[in-house]
């Protein structure tokens, strides 16, 4: 640190300097991020408050109101206002209090041994996180072929040690929806604990939904859905970091929680990991909530899905490569038989071009910061780099 500090223009003269090397949204260039730039309201809320801490909620109980109105938004979103949850760092926090609290069901019920929880091989890496903190055994599910889960590998996994199924909705890598309806019914069958991840997928295929997307219905509608993973910093428009847990039962978290107390405000129990928590974001995500509203959101993805249909129709044109399967949601993955998609990457990203890179697919996820001049000439790009290596 200075011995004697900097005035403060220096200082963001040097910020803005140093933060050239940044890729930004607005380029147009990252093609392969679940996030993207706040709405304007989110980023005026976020400034204005960046002191509400709600780790001592006691002390900020008008920021703590606007957290259950948040939760209630989202639960009301996925057809449970009555859901009770709270708003965490993001998808992979939701995830692992999500793991935390069904392991602590199968415990109660008495299972013995390492818990398994059965997910499909698309799970998102939080899983492993969860798996590894909690002492859980991931049982690894494989996918049909259009890359949702096997639902007949799932009933034949079930033991006598499995503690909780996990269902996504709109996975990392291809955004497919696995068949929740069926896997509620297992969960209702066998009494476990039925855990969705639509850390993605949650703000966007309730409005597909309302466009008429004949999609699988992935939330509380499902009777044995226990609890839900929704992050609005991802196509909700919020600032991070703003995730949600939200839970169909609020005895689950009663029994769940730490309690906490030597806060100024007070006692506080909660089920989430982190302490201090930004209170700002969900002010933000509030706010973009209310602003945006269904009509808003509804736009907004209607507009990412032409955009996600021009991609599609351009990667068809181009020789050599091919989607790996229809997209159901914002997401498209490239594939190829006959090159390396790893040298069709290192070309792409020669030319600054950021997508996501999974085993033997490309990513790209259509933000509401993809426009349409962008997929013209990442398209143009595409196919001159396919002809080159080929
Ligand atoms: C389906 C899914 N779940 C969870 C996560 C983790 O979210 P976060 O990065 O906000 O922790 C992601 C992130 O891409 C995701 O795609």
């Amino acid at each position: 640190m200075e011995q004697t500090g900097i005035p403060q223009e220096k200082i963001l003269e040097e910020l803005n300097e140093k933060l050239k090397k940044d890729l930004t949204y607005e380029s147009g260039k990252i093609l392969g991020s679940m996030c993207t730039t706040p709405h304007e309201i989110a980023k005026k809320v976020m400034m204005m408050y960046p002191e509400k801490n709600l780790g001592d909620p006691g002390l900020f109980k008008g920021t703590q109101e606007i957290e259950i109105e948040t939760i209630k938004m989202l639960g009301s979103l996925l057809n449970n206002p009555k859901s009770w949850g709270y708003m965490v760092s993001g998808g992979t926090e939701a995830n692992i209090v999500a793991m935390r609290i069904a392991r602590n069901i199968g415990r109660a019920k008495g299972k013995g041994g390492t818990p398994q929880v059965i997910v499909p091989v698309s799970a998102h890496a939080s899983f492993d996180k969860a798996a590894d903190l909690l002492d859980l055994r991931l049982i690894r599910i494989g996918l049909d072929q259009e890359y949702r889960v096997k639902i007949s590998e799932v009933k034949k996994a079930i033991t006598e040690k499995t503690i909780a199924i996990v269902g996504i909705a709109g996975t990392t890598s291809l955004g497919t929806i696995d068949p929740i309806e069926e896997l509620s019914d297992i969960a209702l069958e066998n009494n476990l604990y039925l855990h969705v991840d639509a850390a993605f997928g949650g703000m966007v295929i309730p409005f597909l939904e309302r466009l008429g997307h004949k999609l699988p219905k992935f939330d509380f509608r499902n009777k044995g859905v226990n609890s839900i993973t929704i992050d609005p910093h991802k196509m909700g428009l919020a600032p991070i970091p703003a995730g949600g847990i939200l839970l169909k039962d609020r005895k689950y978290i009663l029994k769940n929680c730490f309690e906490i107390p030597y806060l100024a405000g007070g006692t506080y129990a909660h089920p989430i990991i982190i302490g201090t928590r930004p209170g700002a974001t969900i002010l933000a995500t509030w706010a973009t909530l209310k602003h945006l509203g269904i009509e808003g959101y509804t736009k907004i993805v209607k507009n990412c899905m032409e955009i996600t249909q021009q991609l599609e129709k351009g990667i068809e044109q181009i020789q050599n490569i091919e989607l790996a399967t229809k997209p159901v949601i914002n997401i498209v993955g490239i594939t190829s038989k006959n090159l390396d998609i790893c040298q069709i990457d290192e070309e792409l990203r020669k030319q600054n071009w950021a997508l996501g890179k999974f085993e033997n697919i490309l990513r790209i996820v259509v933000m509401p910061h993809v426009k349409k001049q962008h997929i013209q000439q990442f398209l143009k790009d595409l196919e001159q780099i396919t002809k080159k290596i080929q």
